[in-house]
């Protein structure tokens, strides 16, 4: 696995159950996978001869991240590795304008949105988003970086022209959105096979603070059955259209007048940590079988409710995480605890926990409580 985050930690965990060996190519030694795994490459995903050597001897390669340049996993399959996701589909979920493209054509939902350069043109979009109906002003717009971000890095509520102005400033090259009436955020999470066989996980609700997932509910609590079976369906089909081995995450919107995609993830993803308990296969271990090209694993819930909810630095000071963990477990022993190894900085993911339950109101409220327990000590 190419990137040695939390994601290719959960996944040397998967892959020992698999009698395979996780191989981590990170940037620096004390990354989160770094610090479990066996056998760490010291390297950078940018470098193609770091990727190349790195491969060598490898069954497959996937990746924790989005960021591995396209025209390496090009080269790098053009030589006969097997590196999944492919460039060819990986290539709309680094790239939002190329992801917005593919969509529209493929007609799936998506929120009205246009590249975008300058701020007449951010402002125009916004007086168009305004013409229609019961649209106010069309402000306030999102304008998104198309590359790089993550955890609402690289999106922006832009409130008026002045500050599309001072964002078009920076340089970013952006695409903007037509800010979504939602009532909620949802994820269908899918897994795709080389051979082409696909397994779907219940729909889940996603919870976000300040543009950073914070809760992961499973099931998603009163969706109808028809919207979460579309929601599946549609990754389904998305999966296979784009080309997708691995795991694809598509992140949507709940709105009145039904779904809309936001984005698409290729890899282990935060909306699925829940699965690790939570369901039969873990989203780790699936993503494994899918790019070793294993039939997939059965997906279905192991108990009527199941939270997720990260856990973020802190403020520095009072007890140790260590400390808070001990009288976590003595406070609620059926809470299950992931950390990641990360050195806490505020507002960083530095681990998750589950709760399993039957009443999804109680469960939601452990989880939430062991969450802000480790977070903040109180
Ligand atoms: N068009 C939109 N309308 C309303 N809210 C939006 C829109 N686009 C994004 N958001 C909000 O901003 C959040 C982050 O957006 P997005 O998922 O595109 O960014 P990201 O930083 O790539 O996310 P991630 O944390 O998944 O990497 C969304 O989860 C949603 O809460
Ligand atoms: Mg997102």
């Amino acid at each position: 696995m190419v990137g040695g985050g939390q994601l290719a930690r959960m996944t040397h965990q998967a892959a020992i159950a698999l009698g395979q060996s996780l191989r981590v190519l990170s940037q620096a030694p004390d990354d989160s996978a770094a610090l479990v795994a066996a056998d760490v490459r010291i390297g950078t995903h940018t470098d193609l001869s770091a990727l190349r050597e790195f491969a060598k001897g490898c069954d497959a390669v996937t990746f924790d991240h989005e960021h591995v340049p396209t025209g390496h996993i090009a080269a790098l399959a053009a030589e006969g590795v097997k590196i999944y996701p492919g460039a060819e589909a990986i290539v709309f979920a680094q790239d939002k304008r190329r992801m917005r493209e593919r969509l529209s054509e493929l007609g799936a939902p998506v929120p009205r949105w246009r590249p975008v350069s300058t701020a007449a043109e951010i402002a125009d979009f916004a007086a168009e988003v305004g013409a229609r109906p019961g649209e106010g002003s069309g402000w306030p717009v999102v304008a998104k970086a198309v590359r790089g971000g993550y955890d609402g890095r690289g999106v922006w509520m832009l409130a008026d022209l002045a500050a599309a102005e001072e964002l078009v400033a920076t340089g970013v090259e952006l695409i903007v959105e037509e800010r979504v009436p939602l009532r909620r955020e949802i994820a269908a999470l899918v897994a795709r096979s080389p051979f082409g066989q696909v397994a779907a996980y219940p729909v889940v609700e996603t919870v976000q603070r300040d543009g950073i997932c914070v809760e992961v509910l499973a099931p998603a609590p009163g969706l109808p059955e028809e919207l979460a079976v579309e929601a599946q369906q549609l990754a389904i089909d998305l999966a296979h259209a784009l080309g997708v081995v691995g795991l694809l995450a598509v992140e949507l919107f709940e709105t009145a007048d039904g779904i809309v995609v936001n984005e698409l993830a290729m890899r282990p993803h935060n909306s699925g940590h829940w699965t690790i308990e939570g369901a039969r296969t873990s989203q780790f271990e699936q993503h494994l079988r899918a790019v070793l090209d294993y039939p997939m694993g059965e997906t279905s819930l192991t108990a009527p409710a199941v939270v997720m909810a990260n856990v973020l630095g802190g403020a520095p000071g009072g007890m140790t995480l260590d400390e808070r963990l001990h009288h976590l477990f003595a406070a609620d022993p059926g809470v299950r605890v992931h950390l990641y190894g990360k050195q806490v900085r505020p507002g960083r993911k530095i681990g998750h926990v589950t709760v399993l339950g039957d009443d999804m109101t109680s469960v939601r409220a452990r989880a939430a409580r062991a969450a802000r327990w480790l977070q903040e000590g109180k």
